[in-house]
C-alpha cells in the first residue's frame, strides 16, 4: 500500500529569502482535536534530524532527545488549568498572574519511557513518578503487561504518561487501561510522546477522545515489522544499550 506523501515545508527564519530557506518533511496533520502536535519550527526539526540520523551517536542521541523531551513536557504543563495569583513585585506594584493548582504524577511505560522522566523532572522538582513495564512482543508486536507500580493518590493526580514511541498504539492502550483500573479519569491523563505513526495516533486519539496527546511528530507510516517509518529505530536501544 502506497504511503501518502509526507508534508514539506521551508524552514528557517522570515527575513531569508524562500531560496535560502531550505525544505525540509514535518509532522502529518491529523483530525482528531485531542492530538497536539509541537509547532515545527527550524530546532524542533533539527533535533529530530539528529535523533533520526543512524549516524548519531548513543551520547548525541541522549542530548538531544533530552532536548525535544523537555519541549513535550512544557507544552503538556500547559494543558493543565491555572488558577488567578496575584503578587507585589519589590517595587510595590501588583502583577495579576496565575499558578497551577493541582497535583501532578508521571508515569512511564518502560524500558524507553523512562528516557523522558529526566525532562520531567528539570520541570517538576521532586515529581512522583509511577512505573509501568510493558513490553511488545517482537514476532507479533502485541504488548504484554509484566508490571506496574503507581503512586497511591494517582486517582486524584494529573498524569504525564511518557513513551517516546507510538507504533501501533497496542502498549500506551495497555497503559491507560492500567491507569483506568486504577480510577484515573481519561480526562487527567496526558500522554507525552516523541514520534507517532499516524495509525497509532489515529486509533489511540479515538478510543479515548478525553485524554490528550502531545507529540513532536506524526511520522509516514509503519513497516511490516510494525517499526515506524522513517523513524529513529528502537528507541530504547538507542537511547540505553547501543
Ligand atoms: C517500544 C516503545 C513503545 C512501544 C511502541 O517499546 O517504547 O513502548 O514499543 O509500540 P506499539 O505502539 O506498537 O505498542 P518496546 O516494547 O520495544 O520496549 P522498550 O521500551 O524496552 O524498548
Ligand atoms: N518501538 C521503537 O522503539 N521504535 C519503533 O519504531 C516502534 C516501536
Amino acid at each position: 500500500e502506497a504511503l501518502e506523501r509526507a508534508p514539506s515545508q521551508h524552514l528557517g527564519p522570515e527575513y531569508k529569502s524562500p531560496d535560502e530557506r531550505p525544505q525540509a518533511t514535518v509532522s502529518k496533520s491529523v483530525t482528531q482535536a485531542n492530538v497536539h502536535i509541537l509547532p515545527q519550527t527550524p530546532q524542533l526539526i533539527a533535533l529530530l534530524t539528529m535523533i533520526r540520523d543512524k549516524n548519531t551517536n548513543r551520547g548525541d542521541f541522549i542530548f538531544y532527545s533530552n532536548r525535544i523531551n523537555r519541549l513535550l513536557v512544557e507544552e503538556a504543563l500547559n494543558h493543565l488549568p491555572v488558577l488567578p495569583h496575584t503578587i507585589t513585585t519589590p517595587l510595590g506594584r501588583t502583577y495579576n498572574g496565575v499558578k497551577f493548582e493541582g497535583k501532578i504524577c508521571g508515569v512511564s511505560i518502560m524500558r524507553a519511557g523512562e528516557a523522558m522522566e529526566q525532562a520531567l523532572r528539570e520541570c517538576c522538582r521532586s515529581v512522583r513518578i509511577g512505573k509501568i513495564l510493558i513490553q511488545r512482543d517482537e514476532e507479533t508486536s502485541k504488548p504484554r503487561l509484566f508490571y506496574d507500580k503507581l503512586p497511591n493518590d494517582v486517582s486524584e493526580r494529573w498524569v504525564l504518561l511518557l513513551d517516546p514511541m507510538l507504533a501501533t498504539g497496542g502498549s500506551a492502550l495497555m497503559a491507560v487501561d492500567v491507569l483506568r483500573s486504577k480510577g484515573v479519569p481519561e480526562e487527567h491523563i496526558l500522554f507525552l510522546n516523541l514520534i507517532a505513526s499516524p495509525e497509532g495516533a489515529a486509533n489511540f486519539a479515538q478510543k479515548y477522545p478525553k485524554l490528550r496527546i502531545v507529540t513532536a511528530f506524526v511520522d509516514q507510516g509503519l513497516d511490516e515489522k510494525n517499526y515506524i517509518v522513517p523513524g529513529l529505530g528502537d528507541f530504547g536501544d538507542r537511547f540505553y544499550t547501543l
